[in-house]
């Protein structure tokens, strides 16, 4: 097998080149160096930010091949002797760290500019990073940050880190080990001979499954084995409120993107290649594609509870007393649309067997205990007897508080007694996991002529897509704040949240 033979961080490597590699791959998976992080792997976020003989490049979209011969600096070989560059140091101090998982490449791309401009103006610095994508800072502080090193370059020297105290800002804990790029997000546990798990997920809106039949995937080179509906020992179904996503869809589909199998393999690529040839039969149905189309009648029913999931209500006063106070009422209605939380870090991690028998779940997540319970009803075993460990998690923003990769993992570490990583791309993380749903939102508005609200009337309605996630608690959020801050004496805010066949 061909080589490609770099230098990465003064260290000379060589490793065999793989089909379709890149220098991401090679950096991640073959030289283990995770400080470099996989966002989009499509050279839009700058997380995978490195340099290659002295230039930034952003390594996914570089071919492995292309390397051999270079010189690559990556986070890990930023410092010197052990020691923090001033960059490193200037983003714990600037406080321009939180969930990290940008940072490196941030860094990497900052560095770039320091050995070309002294000193940087904010708009230079804004312009150098506007291919860095932080999705936490709103990054004011990390161009503070790069400001700070620059001046400290100037003046020949780094102040001492403030340790905190009473009127001191503190330096976040994770901070150090998130600029060294040691922090250890989802996709960066990875025990020796893990392998990789593939979901394989529906093209149809809203279809019946005929057949699925893993056996084409099982003569892809690589391929270990593959799951469905068949290999679930407990309870196909989970849902932080109510239960009602398949982990694996054996009669219907309700949205582009839900699970039907998963294919589990020696390596990424054969899992894909797995996952590719597994054969589903579907019946496509009518889809429900709206909150009008949802309450219709004749409307296809895509639970067995019907399309109208929660209907909650505030009442305070009376309504119509709140009308007939008003000088003055405004009404209008506005439409919101689904928000996709893009975090920088996909959901990804790992599932394992302890010694003692427990499935050890380290994984990207916002709810370590819910995660823990759901996947414990999913294998069909007592909660203790699955520990989820939070990974460092790059940015979640509520995204992160539903399972994604975790009964995955954990019914394919217990089918096939090995440790089993995942990582979603990020079009899978952006077709598949939960979104911000969208609302339409109708006020009449109440206020008497010294200006204070009289009445605040809301009907809000939500589609809460194929699944029920947090829909409840969010539309019953949204009715409770629909008065703002306001003490306002009628309120009459009422939802209704219609289950359809869009994204949950
Ligand atoms: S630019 Fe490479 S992972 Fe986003
Ligand atoms: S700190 Fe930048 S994406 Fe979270």
């Amino acid at each position: 097998m061909a080589e490609a033979c770099p230098t990465v961080n003064g260290v000379p490597v060589c490793v065999p080149l793989r089909p379709g590699a890149t220098l991401l791959d090679l950096l991640r998976e073959d030289l283990g160096l995770t400080g470099t992080k996989a966002g989009c792997l499509e050279g839009e976020c700058g997380a995978c930010a490195v340099w290659v003989d002295g230039r930034v490049v952003n390594a996914c979209l570089v071919p492995a091949a292309r390397v051999d011969g270079a010189e690559i600096a990556t986070i890990e070989g930023l410092g010197r002797d052990g020691g923090l560059h001033l960059l490193q140091e200037a983003f714990i101090q600037a406080g321009a760290v939180q969930c990290g998982i940008c940072i490196p490449g941030m860094i990497m791309s900052a560095a770039a500019l320091l050995e070309t401009e002294s000193a940087p103006s904010r708009e230079s610095i804004r312009d150098w990073l506007s291919g860095n994508l932080c999705r936490c800072t709103g990054y004011t502080k990390i161009f503070d940050a790069v400001l700070l090193a620059a001046r400290w370059r100037r003046q020949g020297g780094v102040p001492p880190r403030v340790r905190g105290g009473v009127g001191a800002s503190a330096a976040r804990v994770d901070a150090e080990a998130k600029v060294r790029g040691v922090a250890l997000y989802g996709d960066d546990h990875r025990p020796v001979g893990a392998l990789h798990l593939r979901i394989v997920r529906s093209p149809h809106a809203h279809a019946e499954v005929l057949e699925v039949d893993p056996e084409p995937a099982l003569a892809v080179p690589g391929v270990v084995g593959a799951l469905t509906a068949t290999d679930v020992p407990g309870q196909n179904a989970y849902g932080i409120l109510v239960e009602d996503q398949p982990v694996f869809c054996d009669r219907v589909v309700r949205y582009v993107g839900d699970a039907v199998a998963a294919v589990v393999a020696e390596t990424r690529e054969a899992a894909e290649a797995g996952a590719s040839a597994v054969r589903v039969r579907y019946r496509p149905l009518e889809p429900v594609l709206s909150t009008a189309m949802a309450r219709a009648d004749g409307a296809p029913r895509l639970h067995p509870t019907g399309n109208l999931l929660a209907r909650p209500a505030v009442r305070k006063g009376d309504s119509t007393h709140g009308l007939a106070e008003a000088a003055v009422v405004v009404e209008g209605t506005w439409q919101t649309q689904w928000i996709e939380h893009a975090y920088i870090e996909p959901e990804a991690g790992v599932g394992e067997t302890t010694r003692d028998g427990t499935t050890l779940l380290t994984v990207s997540t916002q709810t370590p205990y819910m995660d823990r319970d759901a996947t414990a009803k999913v294998l069909g075993i007592a909660p203790g007897e699955v520990r989820v460990v939070q990974a460092v998690t790059g940015g979640g923003f509520g995204g992160k508080l539903d399972l994604s990769v975790q009964p995955y993992l954990g019914l394919a570490a217990r089918k096939f007694g090995r440790p089993v990583r995942c990582a979603f791309s990020r079009e899978e993380s952006v077709l598949a996991t939960v979104k911000r749903h969208p609302y339409r939102v109708r006020f009449r508005l109440g206020a008497d002529l010294r200006g204070r609200f009289t009445l605040v009337e809301t009907e809000v309605t939500g589609d809460t897509g194929a699944y029920a996630s947090w829909g409840p608690t969010v539309i019953t959020r949204a009715l409770i704040h629909a008065s703002g801050p306001y003490v306002v004496p009628h309120v009459l805010a009422r939802g209704f949240l219609w289950y359809t066949n869009n994204p949950p």
